[in-house]
């Protein structure tokens, strides 16, 4: 019997330099897709996919994503005055999407660093790991990897192939194949030359961890940009046991790269009921008028 996923950590601390100037004074995180800061897509996956405890890890300058999840009650009492009821729900909604904590990092040493500090929040328990710039078109792959975990009762990370020049700015995997979609890690490097990449397949940011990660994270030096790296770590911890990579193709979006920050606020936009239609609509003339297809 494997122990069930209880708690998510989302690590929120870094300095977003590739997001400047929206990030100098407000957390990537908060940036607004369509009508929503980008962490709460994060925190509504974590909640469709069954999960209620969630540690974001945070840091100087980070204290809006903290009140974006607070209740808000002179907002509520406003918006209920005024007769705008389905606005106060929704901002009441926010409130109780899942229990949130969150502890600072201190400084942003790196990813495992950030995901080192969860330590004593998650105990000896298995845990999710989702970055908070990091957006999912839905709780589908998230959901699929809690179902690995569930059968194998081991580590398991995200995984999409990817053409190799990219390789350079993610985690690679050596990966042995167990299913269509699931393979063994045979082997991990962060952000290799693309000739030296193990394979094309790169590291999403999702993970489910068993708590031997934190040993793992003691254990690791800093690695490249001198940043204490999660995938570093993930190498150590799959020398102990194995190690899952669950393989995906579509609806992940960082948006803390512009250019996919422009096409999650496109897609999202298009499938929306509300803005959608309207959208679609100024889409195709704009299409036509810059004589773009
Ligand atoms: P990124 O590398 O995408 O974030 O880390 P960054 O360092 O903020 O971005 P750039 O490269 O300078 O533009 C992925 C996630 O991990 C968090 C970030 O906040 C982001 O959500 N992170 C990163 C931390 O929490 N702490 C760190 O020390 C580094």
């Amino acid at each position: 019997m494997t122990r069930p996923v209880r708690k998510a950590v989302i690590p929120a601390a870094g300095l977003g330099t590739r997001f400047l100037p929206a990030s100098k004074a407000q957390p990537k995180e908060m940036v607004p897709v369509v009508d929503k800061p980008a962490i709460q897509y994060v925190i509504e996956e974590v909640a469709a996919a069954g999960i209620d405890d969630v540690l974001i890890i945070t840091g100087r300058g980070k204290q809006s994503i903290e009140d974006h999840f607070d209740r808000a009650l002179e907002l509520e009492h406003h918006l209920e005055a005024g007769g705008k009821h389905d606005e106060a729900a929704e901002v009441r909604r926010l409130a109780q999407l899942a229990t949130i904590h969150s502890v600072r990092q201190g400084e942003p040493l790196g990813l495992g660093h950030a995901v080192s500090v969860a330590r004593q929040h998650v105990g000896d328990e298995p845990f999710a790991v989702l970055l908070g710039d990091d957006i999912m078109i839905d709780a589908s792959v998230l959901r699929a990897m809690l179902g690995v975990y569930e059968q194998y009762g081991r580590s398991v990370i995200a995984l999409k192939e990817l053409p190799r020049e990219e390789m350079r700015a993610y985690g690679c995997v050596r990966p042995e194949k167990v299913d269509d979609d699931l393979v063994r890690v045979a082997g991990i490097v962060e952000k290799p030359e693309p000739h030296e990449a193990p394979s094309n397949l790169a590291v999403m940011g999702r993970y489910v961890f068993t708590p031997e990660i934190f040993d793992a994270l003691d254990r690791v030096q800093p690695g490249k940009g001198g940043e204490i790296q999660l995938t570093d770590a993930i190498e150590l911890l799959r020398a102990e046991q194995t190690v899952y990579g669950y393989v995906f193709e579509h609806g992940r979006y960082d948006i803390g790269k512009k250019v996919d920050y422009l096409r999650a606020t496109v897609e999202i936009a298009l499938a929306r009921d509300d803005v959608g239609p309207e959208f679609r609509e100024f889409l195709v003339h704009l299409v036509q008028r810059e004589k773009l297809y």
